[in-house]
């Protein structure tokens, strides 16, 4: 089963002071490091809650759950605490989404629902011959939406893999919309797209069997 969570990121500017005590060191560092104030509030809300979602689930202070990242960045846990808990985060304005599964990787994405400028470029550069023609038969006000539906499903794999943008999303064929299992990197994967809030466009992508995908080498604190 996966879990999915989906969190305004809004929240009275109390409430992050509040929340920003549950971040470790190196996260209220990383929180400095915003050019904005309001991008800095968005990160601390987001990982003050994927902090307690995790304490939560292994049954701990949400303060007092270790992160530490994969190869690429991928967050995980550092400690195996629940060995088979995995999770993967994402968001977009004002909007987080969180994926948890048990036993098995898991990637997730959201998006704001905009036209992009570049759509036209992306597709041909990183849509599959496929998904390219799919895409371009659609008519012109349906275009942005398929795009961003797109998008986010092969993000949402390449998330699940851990590999983030450093994998060649033209070789995941994942689709425009809801089809079989998506194949990359040697495993198979689920892929669902749905709309956690008014004008946002996610997937999450969990893979199809448990077990074989503990794709999970790691090294520094997050
Ligand atoms: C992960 C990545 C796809 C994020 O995409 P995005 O749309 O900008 O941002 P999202 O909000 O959807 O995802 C960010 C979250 O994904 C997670 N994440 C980070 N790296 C990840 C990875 N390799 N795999 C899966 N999830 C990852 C983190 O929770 C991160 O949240 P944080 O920024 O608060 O720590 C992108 O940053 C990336 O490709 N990172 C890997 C970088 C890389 O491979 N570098 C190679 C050296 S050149």
């Amino acid at each position: 089963m996966i879990d999915v969570v989906v969190t305004d990121l809004v929240v009275e500017p109390r409430a992050v002071g509040t929340l920003g005590l549950l971040l470790s060191d190196a996260e209220r560092a990383r929180a400095c490091r915003f050019a904005s104030d309001r991008d800095a509030r968005r990160f601390v809300v987001a990982r003050a809650r994927l902090r307690q979602l995790l304490g939560r689930r292994l049954a701990v202070a949400a303060g007092s759950v270790e992160l530490a990242r994969g190869a690429h960045g991928k967050p995980r846990l550092a400690r195996d605490r629940d060995a088979t808990l995995r999770f993967n985060a994402s968001r977009s304005g004002d909007v987080a989404v969180y994926a948890f599964a048990s036993g098995r990787e898991v990637g997730v994405d959201v998006e704001s629902i905009r036209a992009n400028p570049d759509a036209e470029g992306i597709v041909a550069r990183w849509f599959t011959p496929r998904e390219q023609a799919a895409y371009r038969a659609l008519d012109h006000t349906r275009k942005p939406l398929a795009f961003l539906a797109c998008w986010t499903r092969k993000e949402a794999v390449v998330k699940a893999l851990g590999e983030g943008l450093s994998c060649p999303l033209d070789r995941v064929e994942a689709g425009l919309a809801a089809g079989g299992p998506v194949r990359a990197g040697g495993h198979s994967w689920s892929v669902r797209t749905f709309f956690p809030a008014p004008g946002y466009v996610a997937a999450v992508a969990v893979g199809v069997s448990a077990g074989p995908q503990s794709l999970r080498p790691a090294d520094g604190e997050s």
